[in-house]
């Protein structure tokens, strides 16, 4: 049972400047519920009650976020705006959340190992917010690699098949189909360009990690933009046989980019609409 999560969201989000020149990206809302929220509530779904954050230099909103503001509840108590605060009242009453700042941003790989001291010797999950996943038929991404966790017991990567012109833009990986939507990876690869991409299966940011990735990311030497890929470590990790990959059910909303963004704020206003 996966019971901690680890959200690094340290990255500059520079595709949202200036908006994220104070904030951090994943505190950007889709209709009125921050980025890191929905991440929070997905990962709660899963099982995890364990909520370990790596934050950058504008810590500070996250952290408020999710802590108690007595002046404003007092002022809205007994009022009918108590409804909006629900949702993160729950996810306060039910998780503890634990911190750590990544002093350099030294990518993803980097912002991960980071949250070693946080995480333990223990298989985790990984959200990365700015990835916002929806499926309206059923269980959340992270429920359904948690289910498939109990099963293959190995590091997990959730996928989604992309136009061949955005390969450059992700992880791919290389791997046989083990059945429907799983398949057992053999290798990966960072941004490749159209002709080196192996497949047109991309990794999304969603992760089920076991502990040693801890040490092979301490050896693993910077990558692509001189950043420590998550993608590289995992690859040491598939040469074991340690990685599948999970096509997903449900859609992906890649909100760290401004076009994802608005189709995300889009669909979720329409939801609430309709549940109104
Ligand atoms: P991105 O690749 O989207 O980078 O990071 P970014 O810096 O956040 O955004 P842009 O590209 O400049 O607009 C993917 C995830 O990894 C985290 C980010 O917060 C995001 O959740 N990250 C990235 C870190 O925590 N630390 C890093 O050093 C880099």
């Amino acid at each position: 049972m996966i019971q901690k999560c680890l959200f690094p969201a340290a990255g500059y989000g520079t595709r949202f400047l200036p908006a994220t020149k104070a904030m951090p990206k994943e505190m950007l809302p889709i209709v009125n519920k921050p980025l890191i929220q929905y991440g929070v509530e997905e990962a709660f779904e899963a099982g995890c009650n364990q909520i370990a954050i790596i934050t950058g230099r504008n810590k500070r909103s996250i952290e408020d976020h999710f802590d108690i503001s007595y002046e404003l509840e007092q002022e809205i108590k007994g009022t009918d705006k108590e409804y909006y605060l629900e949702g993160i009242r729950k996810i306060m009453d039910r998780c503890s959340f634990s911190y750590t700042r990544q002093n350099e941003m030294k990518g993803l790989g980097h912002a991960i190992l980071t949250g070693e001291t946080l995480i333990g010797n223990e298989a985790f999950g990984v959200i990365l917010a700015d990835d916002l996943c929806l499926n309206e038929q059923g269980m959340g991404v992270l429920s359904q690699m948690s289910e498939l966790y109990k099963r293959y017991q190995c590091a997990i990567v959730a996928i989604e098949e992309v136009h061949p012109s955005q390969v450059d833009k992700y992880g791919i990986i290389q791997g046989e189909k083990l059945e429907n939507g799983i398949y057992q990876v053999s290798s990966m690869i960072e941004k490749p360009s159209i002709q080196e991409a192996p497949s047109n299966l991309a990794i999304i940011g969603r992760y089920i990690l076991i502990p040693e990735i801890f040490d092979i990311l301490r050896k693993t030497p910077a990558g692509k933009k001189g950043e420590i890929q998550i993608t590289d470590a995992l690859q040491t990790l598939a040469h074991q046989g340690k990685v599948i990959a999970y096509q997903f059910q449900g859609k992906r909303y890649d909100c760290g980019s401004v076009e994802g963004f608005v189709e995300a704020t889009n669909v979720f206003y329409q939801r609430s609409q309709n549940a109104n």
